[in-house]
């Protein structure tokens, strides 16, 4: 729950005075042109990036601790409330292999208490079969998502933050991460996700929160805020507009549905 987050460099805002409640369960994207203050929010409710005034206030875990402000709670329970992914997710790979990585955030999570997980099955189900051996900087971009992924999902967050994963992903390595996004989302988790990518938002997410020159200026279900703007909607919806459609798949199972009849079940509005 955050309240009034305002972050400024050197006297100038970036982000203005934003209030946004996250839920669990909730995959939420963040969009908005280059510079507009996604990944200064953030980093704001992750706890680690400036916050100039206002609340950010997470429930760490289902285990009747008090909500906290990741910002001043100890680093072991802040990493239980907020995960983070950077933008460029070798900010957070320092030591010399996979196996390495996998350790300390073992140790980490540890510290962190029950219900962690341990990254290197984290990471099998991520992305089955990286060798432990591995020098980091030797994976390929979505494998270095895959371990910082399970690096943080080792201390089993509460929110997990993305910013711009998609980058540097092939088709399906992000149809992967929408599948993981899923998961983490049926788990409780509240997701959210910085990203350009419309497609991947019209496949992944239930929410889409905009942000323009710090503030947000937008903020519903993914259908109404994406097909309301020429900039978001994805291709599908701009094709097949004003019908509601929004990916393929959507529109593969509205014409099974007419294929087995007008009587089907969900035939109407959408046929
Ligand atoms: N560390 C920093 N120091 C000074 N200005 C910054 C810093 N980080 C971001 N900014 C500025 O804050 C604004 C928002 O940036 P950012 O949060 O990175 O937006 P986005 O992630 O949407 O591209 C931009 O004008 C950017 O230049
Ligand atoms: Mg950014």
């Amino acid at each position: 729950k955050a309240r009034g987050v305002t972050v400024s460099y050197q006297g100038v805002p970036a982000v203005r005075e934003v209030g946004l409640d996250l839920h669990g369960g909730q995959v939420t994207a963040l969009m908005g042109r280059n510079g507009s203050g996604k990944s200064s929010l953030l980093w704001a409710l992750q706890g680690s990036g400036p916050r100039t005034s206002g609340t950010v206030e997470v429930t760490p875990a289902a285990d009747g601790k008090a909500p906290g402000d990741p910002h001043t709670m100890a680093p072991a329970l802040a990493r239980r409330a907020v995960g983070l992914v950077p933008q460029t997710p070798s900010d957070l790979l320092y030591l010399e292999s996979v196996r390495q990585e996998l350790a300390q955030a073992d140790r980490e999570s540890a510290v962190a208490g029950p219900g962690a997980g341990t990254a290197r099955a984290l990471l099998d189900r991520l992305a089955p079969g990286i060798d432990g051996a591995t020098h980091p900087r030797d994976l390929s971009e979505g494998q270095k998502l895959a371990l910082v992924l399970a690096i943080q999902l080792s201390a089993a967050p509460r929110v997990l933050l993305l910013d711009e994963p998609t980058r540097g992903l092939d088709y399906r390595a992000k149809t992967e991460l929408i599948r993981i996004v899923g998961t983490l989302a049926g788990e409780g988790r509240a997701v959210v996700i910085a990203t350009h990518d419309v497609e991947f938002v019209a496949r992944a997410a239930d929410r889409v929160v905009v942000m323009a020159q710090g503030d947000v200026v937008a903020d519903g279900p993914t259908r109404d805020v994406i097909v309301a703007s020429p900039v978001f909607a994805p291709q599908t919806a701009k094709i097949l507009a004003p019908l509601p459609f929004l990916t393929v798949d959507q529109v593969t199972s509205a014409l099974d549905r007419l294929a087995t009849g007008p009587a089907g079940p969900g035939s109407g509005a959408d046929a």
